[in-house]
């Protein structure tokens, strides 16, 4: 519900970066892509109206909040705003926070800010958000300043600890791979063993996500037969990330981002199935 908004606003820009595809991207409009589809943004830093994020405001922060024992936290203003977004840090700065979790100040980012998975972006693609993050409209909304209680730990995702080789990508599986990593698909579908991903059990989902919706339980999303996707189509587990609708066709809760997903390229979304098929079957 509230990706399928998100997505719905950006149909017509993110449509318009699909069909220059012919042609060469610029960084800008390679940073739109990912920002506004496979990295979902908007999911933590747009603030929620009545009808998903509000696109009049995207990217102003403030909402949702994550409130746990360790920290409180908001997404953050990410606008260019030099005084409560980040229009006065270096694009240095910006990529930092994005691959280190670290902000200029030395203060590290809380977890809900999936860096342990930016990690992995190639050069070209870090650059490419700082571009398209430079060109947005500012917003002067004051996020209220987030209150740190226990110290709290940078988990880089295994494989995303380093830059991916952008000549790798030519792969399917490989760009599959990356795409996921970046679409922090794993941060949802990894089961938490004390407030931390288990590693040892990664893409069998079983975390609970509460909010307006109820409760959502993650799936798994390895190559099982029976637990996982092993026995769908590859059109199934497509419609699935893009509509939000199961194999038996009930619809799936948020807070997945299906509308943001539904974005993507076709290439895209065949690599990410390729890859996702290649995932050990795991209970
Ligand atoms: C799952 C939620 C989530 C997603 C997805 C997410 N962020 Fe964040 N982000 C946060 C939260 C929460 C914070 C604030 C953390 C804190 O205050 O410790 C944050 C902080 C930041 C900051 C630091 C801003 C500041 O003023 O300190 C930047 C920059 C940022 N995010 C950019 C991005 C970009 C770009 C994307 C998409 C590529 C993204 N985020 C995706 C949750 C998210
Ligand atoms: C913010 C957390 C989150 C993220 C990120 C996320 N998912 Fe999900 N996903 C969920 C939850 C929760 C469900 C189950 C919803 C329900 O039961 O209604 C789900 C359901 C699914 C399903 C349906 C499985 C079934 O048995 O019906 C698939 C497939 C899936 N996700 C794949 C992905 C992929 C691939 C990505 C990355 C592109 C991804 N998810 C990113 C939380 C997430």
């Amino acid at each position: 519900m509230l990706g399928r908004t998100a997505g719905l606003a950006l149909a017509a820009m993110v449509i318009g970066t699909a069909c220059a595809q012919a042609q060469p991207q610029t960084a800008v409009e390679r940073g739109a892509y990912l920002v506004e589809t496979v990295m979902t943004c908007h999911n933590c830093h747009t603030p929620i109206g009545p009808n998903g994020p509000d696109m009049a405001r995207a990217f102003s922060g403030g909402t949702p909040v994550f409130d746990t024992p360790a920290f409180r936290v908001r997404g953050s203003n990410i606008t260019p705003d030099r005084t409560n977004g980040i229009g006065a840090w270096s694009d240095a700065e910006i990529e930092k926070a994005l691959r280190e979790g670290v902000r200029p100040n030395g203060i590290p980012l809380a977890p809900p800010m999936p860096t342990g998975f930016y990690g992995v972006l190639t050069p070209a693609d870090a650059r490419a958000i700082v571009v398209y993050l430079r060109s947005l409209k500012s917003s002067p909304t004051k996020v209220e300043a987030p209150v740190y209680r226990a110290a709290f730990e940078r988990e880089a995702f295994p494989g995303a600890e380093k830059p991916a080789d952008p000549a790798s990508l030519a792969d399917k599986v490989k760009l599959g791979e990356y795409l996921v990593t970046i679409a922090h698909c794993m941060e949802c579908h990894t089961p938490r063993d004390r407030g931390r991903l288990d590693f040892s059990a990664v893409g069998t989902g079983r975390q609970e996500f509460k909010g307006p919706w109820g409760v959502a339980v993650s799936r798994n999303i390895t190559s099982h037969p029976e637990k996982g996707l092993g026995a769908w189509s590859d059109a199934e587990i497509k419609r699935a990330i893009t509509h939000g609708i199961s194999r038996d066709g009930t619809r799936l809760k948020p807070p997945m981002g299906y509308g943001m997903y539904a974005r993507m390229t076709q290439a895209d979304l065949d690599a990410m199935v390729a890859y996702l098929r290649t995932l050990p079957p795991r209970e």
